[in-house]
């Protein structure tokens, strides 16, 4: 069940070029929500944006009511959401959408993150570590300064692998190409896969390849949010049979084995 609320902003923090982490009371939607799902937030009070805009969940704490968002800003919604100070109040309709299967407890599981991919990421290895899984997290960026959320995943006692595309850190390559390097796909219960569409569609027949469980997040445009107006359609293969999905409601999370690339 979701809920709109008007979230009080509690912090706003550029935290990379041009991307933002900014903290809100919530309650009703921490208190709800798990990893890979999102809000959908009005971006300001006039009706230009005229839709709200999906953002996924960073981060909650359950007890203190918050919830946290880390975005990128691309465009006049973004760049709205990103004005805001602590103390204003952003309508925003929550939690949504199916997120990440979590594995047993105990599980060794990859994830792998590009750019501002990371975001989601975070709130799942957040309740992984809870979990007890052995996480390794492969984290892509352009360069140095546009890492996100390695120090986050470290002090969740993650194992962090960097690549970054002018070697400035880490591996120079893709996190695809890290993960050929460095994975150990025997003993990898799941992975979890989060980036730029390029990326993700690499990463998916790799694990088919392995035969290694996966999920992928993917971020399609979206309208309503809720399942109503068909235009975050994606293709889905099952058993051979190709079908549409909505990625706001059956997703935004989708085993990476059905998602039909195009
Ligand atoms: C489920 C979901 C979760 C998301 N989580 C995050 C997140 O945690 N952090 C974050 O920074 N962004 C996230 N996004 C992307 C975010 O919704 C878009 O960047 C945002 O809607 C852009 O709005 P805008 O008004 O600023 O830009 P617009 O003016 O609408 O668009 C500016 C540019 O961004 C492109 N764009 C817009 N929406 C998307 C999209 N959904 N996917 C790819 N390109 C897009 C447009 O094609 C255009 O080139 C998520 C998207 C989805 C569907
Ligand atoms: S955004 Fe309307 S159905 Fe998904």
């Amino acid at each position: 069940m979701s809920k709109v609320t008007d979230a009080k902003v509690l912090a706003v923090y550029m935290v990379a070029p041009n991307t933002y982490y900014m903290e809100f009371e919530a309650p009703d939607i921490a208190r709800l929500a798990m990893p890979g799902q999102f809000v959908h937030v009005r971006c300001n009070d006039s009706l230009d944006p005229l839709l709200r805009r999906p953002i996924s969940i960073h981060m909650v704490s359950r007890p203190k009511g918050v919830l946290a968002l880390l975005f990128r800003v691309v465009g006049k919604g973004t760049e709205m959401l990103s004005q805001y100070k602590p103390g204003d109040r952003v309508n925003m309709m929550g939690p949504l959408g199916r997120g990440f299967t979590l594995p047993l407890p105990g599980s060794k599981v990859a994830v792998a993150a590009g750019g501002i991919g990371a975001a989601p990421l975070v709130f799942l290895v957040q309740e992984l570590a809870n979990m007890k899984c052995q996480v390794t997290v492969y984290l892509g960026a352009r360069d140095k300064k546009s890492v996100l959320c390695d120090g986050q995943f470290v002090q969740m006692e993650a194992e962090v692998v960097i690549a970054t595309d002018d070697g400035s850190m880490g591996f120079k390559g893709t996190v695809p190409q890290l993960m050929q390097r460095h994975m150990d796909w025997r003993k990898t219960a799941m992975t979890y896969v989060c980036g730029p569409k390029v990326m993700m569609q690499e990463i998916a027949p790799m694990l088919q390849e392995a035969d290694v469980p996966g999920e992928v997040s993917l971020e399609e445009r979206m309208g309503c949010g809720v399942g109503a107006c068909l235009s975050c359609a994606v293709k889905i293969s099952h058993h051979g049979q190709i079908s549409t999905k909505r990625a706001c409601a059956d997703g935004p999370v989708f085993p990476s084995w059905q998602v039909v690339w195009d």
